[in-house]
């Protein structure tokens, strides 16, 4: 695991083997090069050799954003051996995401270098507070530090820990002359509870679909619990028939590894104030494997069908983040996992299936199986929990990515207001949820001839005709849904994000949940 400490000395004074200096790109023509670099930082540069100073100087470094220039100390026994300019562009646009950015190309950069110990100069601006951009710079470490590797037998001992694999282990985060410590620690560390979350989600995602069954999903689900002091309860088998998860089953039927039905629940209202936030509902889809069922998805691109439990993923990340957080508030995390499958006993197109909900549901295409399951977990969710609020996320409709490609999610509700608290909370988390539509046209296109609804329709706005479908689910409680299936893989647009799972939502769902609890006081 990485630590992180934050100081308040000079950097001249830390010994690190990389040091990262933002730069913003001069306000006038007239700036000379050296004027980018604090008085400190030259007398820093001048004792390493210089070379920071030439880069300046020879105009190849003028610090637009994302550029990067790296040189090192030529003087020998040197405290800091490596200097890396980070190019911010104009000080007057800078964003809390190319803070993020910022960091995460610094683990990668430590990583790829195997470095063990980087230092980073925090920015002096007046767009955001020093809390403000430590939280987004310990993000960023985090989040571009972390890689999947734990099936690379080379060089590695046998049984690694889950998370933070590589060089990296230690970062001082420099506030020069900083005050506000405390506060300070205290961003660093909640960042470091969601960031983890967010990696959490990641693994899970990443995991194959033969290592992470429905059942293990579970598993990790309870480890969670145990490990943060959630109370988890999981419905299998008998458990689901009783309980009429009739969609679920008909989903999970053609596979040998039966569905589960998880429930995460943080008991954070322990008092009347928090009780009057009400409870909020998280509902993930937990499909470990998608072939598409009888319906058989094409060959190409199959593999990546495991991650087609990113929703789950995103709430499982999440609830360990709410409960490590201590927020005071009751929040319940449900994930409908199955694997759609072909075979012997698999759903057919063409069955009619029944649902939680008591509506009949025509099977149109088994490939649009993950609305199935959901249509179970939202019932599941109003009926037991009577939530204020309920977010559901999935890697739903190929149509969405479409849509909005790998740089937006889509966000569907029946209620404005929640729609956009999560625009909001998605801008300072910088995850797009992006507002999309639902008229009572996506819904006729879902009806059906012989049954009360059918689980496909036209190819015409894909996303919102699935959408419409869940809303048949979810009654009069106001609820959003996210649809992930762009914005839950890879992601090279991002330094932060390695190939493969992003983790995606999992900070802008505790965002939403702390802004409901501030929105109270
Ligand atoms: N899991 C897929 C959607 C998906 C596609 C997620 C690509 C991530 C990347 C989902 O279960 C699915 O197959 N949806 C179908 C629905 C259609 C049959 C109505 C789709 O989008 O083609
Ligand atoms: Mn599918
Ligand atoms: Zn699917």
């Amino acid at each position: 695991m990485i630590k992180l400490i934050v100081k308040t000395q000079s950097a001249a004074e830390i010994p690190s083997e990389l040091l990262v200096v933002p730069v913003f790109s001069p306000a006038k023509e007239t700036d000379t090069p050296q004027g980018l670099l604090s008085k400190a930082l030259i007398k820093l540069d001048t004792e390493l050799g210089g070379s920071a100073q030439a880069a300046l100087q020879s105009g190849d470094f003028k610090a637009g954003l994302g550029q990067r220039s790296v040189t090192y100390a030529t003087e020998k026994g040197a405290k800091v051996t490596r200097l890396m300019l980070y190019g911010l562009g104009p000080a007057e646009n800078l964003e809390l995401e190319d803070l993020r950015n910022l960091a995460g190309t610094a683990a990668q950069e430590a990583q790829n270098r195997k470095i063990a110990k980087i230092s980073i100069l925090g920015v002096k601006t007046r767009r955001f507070s020093s809390e403000a951009c430590a939280t987004a710079l310990t993000e960023g470490l985090v989040l571009g530090a972390y890689r999947y590797d734990r099936y690379k037998t080379t060089g590695k001992k046998k049984k690694a820990a889950l998370q933070d694999h590589g060089s990296l282990r230690q970062v001082s985060l420099i506030f020069e002359g900083a005050k506000k410590i405390t506060e300070l620690r205290n961003s660093v560390n909640q960042a470091l509870i969601t960031s983890r979350g967010q990696n959490l989600a990641r693994d899970l995602s990443n995991a194959p679909a033969n290592a992470l069954p429905p059942a293990v999903l579970a598993r990790e689900a309870r480890r969670v619990a145990r490990e943060t002091g959630l109370a988890c309860r999981v419905l299998k088998g008998a458990e689901l028939e009783r309980g009429g998860f009739e969609a679920l089953m008909a989903v999970g039927q053609g596979s040998e590894n039966p569905p589960q039905f998880i429930v995460l629940e943080h008991r954070g209202a322990r008092n009347p104030k928090s009780r009057k936030i009400g409870t909020l509902c998280l509902v993930g889809k937990g499909i470990t494997f998608d072939s598409g069922g009888i319906s058989i998805k094409p060959s190409a691109g199959m593999q990546d069908m495991k991650h087609d439990m990113s929703g789950a993923a995103a709430v499982i990340g999440a609830m360990q983040a709410i409960a490590e957080l201590r927020l005071p508030v009751h929040v319940v995390g449900l994930v409908a996992a199955a694997e759609n499958m072909p075979g012997g006993r698999a759903y057919r197109p063409g069955d009619v299936i029944g649902s939680r909900a008591g509506k009949t549901i025509e099977i149109t295409n088994t490939d649009a199986e993950g609305r199935l399951v959901l249509a179970d977990a939202l019932d599941y969710a109003v009926d037991q929990y009577s939530p204020r609020a309920m977010i559901d996320l999935a890697t739903l409709t190929g149509a969405c990515m479409i849509a909005l490609g790998e740089w937006a999610t889509g966000c569907f509700a029946n209620d404005r207001a929640l729609q956009e608290e999560l625009a909001e909370a998605g801008d300072e988390t910088g995850e797009c949820m992006w507002p999309m539509p639902l008229f009572p046209d996506h819904l006729r296109i879902m009806k059906s001839s012989i049954a009360d609804l059918k689980n496909s329709g036209t190819r015409e706005a894909g996303a919102s005709t699935a959408a419409a479908f869940l809303k048949e689910f979810v009654g009069d409680t106001p609820w959003a849904h996210l649809d992930i299936a762009g914005t839950g893989w890879k992601s090279p647009q991002n330094s932060y994000h390695s190939t493969g799972a992003t983790g995606v939502a999992v900070r802008t769902l505790v965002r939403w949940v702390e802004d409901r609890v501030q929105q109270n006081e």
